[in-house]
């Protein structure tokens, strides 16, 4: 028996980090009424309780629950564990760059939830996230479908919201994943991509639009480089991850079963072994239930395999 091991309130979502991507994440979720408690806690103490003071006083427009800055003791029963703390990236920095910092911030959050055997899913946003979400796994010793990363949920958001406004068509009817790394090396699945079935070379041609290979190329940069942009402008982006969040916690709480594209351990999967990346998941109340193989043409399987490979020496270079 785990120390401290609490039945879980289904009910309860603790968030590690309250900057940007901490409160923006808790404020959608104070929105939500997926949970009617969250504990907020971040190194600056003050930051939390001043993020849960100005949340909370929202409640009369919305749902009862209880919203306030903890510590690790008030998280035990905690369904969903989200951790958004460490350094975000600077205007010239890529997102592997932030590596060595915030592996040394989860190497200080990390134990303080398994030593207190929380049962929760550990949802990891923090960059550079696929790394991050694999040194949860390893230092936490949880099993894998507890140890999730935000992944590619906000690229593939971005990717949909820029498909649906070049064909001038509601972007929740765009079926289209990136996959791979969250960041530069990440791909966008162009050979599975459809609107409502409809293969999307098809609906290029039905909306008038003729050149497919162009436009592709043009969104899937600027899907690639909207965070350099939104962060060269506005120093960090944090209302997009805060909706994926919200989503992500949506398909744990209600058990949906939704497919998306978190970060998990592969194993063997397209040949690639003992890293983190992001494919399309189903995800329900358990975390990451299992990987949904789609469809890759050969540079695709090309790219995601370097993919891999990035982030594998990145993962090389630090002690997990
Ligand atoms: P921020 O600097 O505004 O906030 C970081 C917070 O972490 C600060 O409040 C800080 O006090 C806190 N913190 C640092 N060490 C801590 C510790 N040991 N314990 C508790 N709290 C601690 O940064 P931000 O803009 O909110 O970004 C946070 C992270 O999220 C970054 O790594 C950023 O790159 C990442 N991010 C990820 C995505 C994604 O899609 N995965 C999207 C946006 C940002
Ligand atoms: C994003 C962060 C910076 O907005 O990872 O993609």
């Amino acid at each position: 028996m785990e120390k401290n091991c609490q039945e879980l309130n289904l009910r309860k979502v603790a968030m590690i980090g309250c900057g940007f991507v901490g409160s923006a994440s808790a404020f959608a979720l104070m929105q939500s009424g997926l949970f009617s408690e969250m504990v907020l806690i971040d190194a600056d103490m003050d930051r939390a309780d001043g993020e849960a003071m100005d949340i909370r006083h929202g409640l009369p427009f919305e749902r009862p629950m209880k919203i306030y800055a903890g510590d690790y003791d008030d998280i035990v029963d905690a369904a969903i564990i989200i951790i958004t703390a460490g350094a975000n990236q600077k205007p010239d920095e890529t997102r592997l760059d932030l590596v060595h910092k915030n592996v040394a911030i989860l190497r200080n959050i990390i134990p303080e939830i398994s030593k207190r055997g929380c049962q929760g899913i550990l949802l990891i946003v923090s960059n550079p996230v696929d790394i991050l979400t694999y040194a949860a796994l390893k230092i936490s010793g949880f099993p894998e479908n507890r140890v999730i990363g935000s992944g590619t949920v906000l690229d593939t958001s971005r990717l949909k919201y820029e498909i649906g406004e070049y064909l001038g068509v509601d972007s929740r009817s765009v079926h289209a994943f990136i996959i791979g790394e969250h960041g530069d090396s990440e791909i966008a699945a162009w050979s599975s991509a459809n609107v409502s079935g409809v293969p999307l070379r098809n609906f290029y041609e039905m909306r008038g639009r003729h050149k497919y290979e162009k436009a592709a190329e043009r969104i899937a940069d600027t899907v690639k480089n909207s965070a350099y942009e939104i962060i060269a402008k506005k120093k960090a982006t944090y209302y997009g991850i805060a909706m994926s969040v919200r989503r992500i916690c949506e398909a744990i709480v209600r058990d949906e079963k939704s497919i998306l594209p978190i970060s998990s351990r592969m194993h063997g999967e397209y040949g690639i072994d003992d890293v983190v990346l992001s494919m399309p998941a189903i995800v329900g109340k358990d975390g990451l239930e299992s990987l949904v193989p789609i469809d890759l043409d050969e540079k695709e399987q090309r790219n995601l395999k370097e993919s891999a490979d990035t982030l594998k020496e990145v993962l090389a270079d630090i002690d997990c």
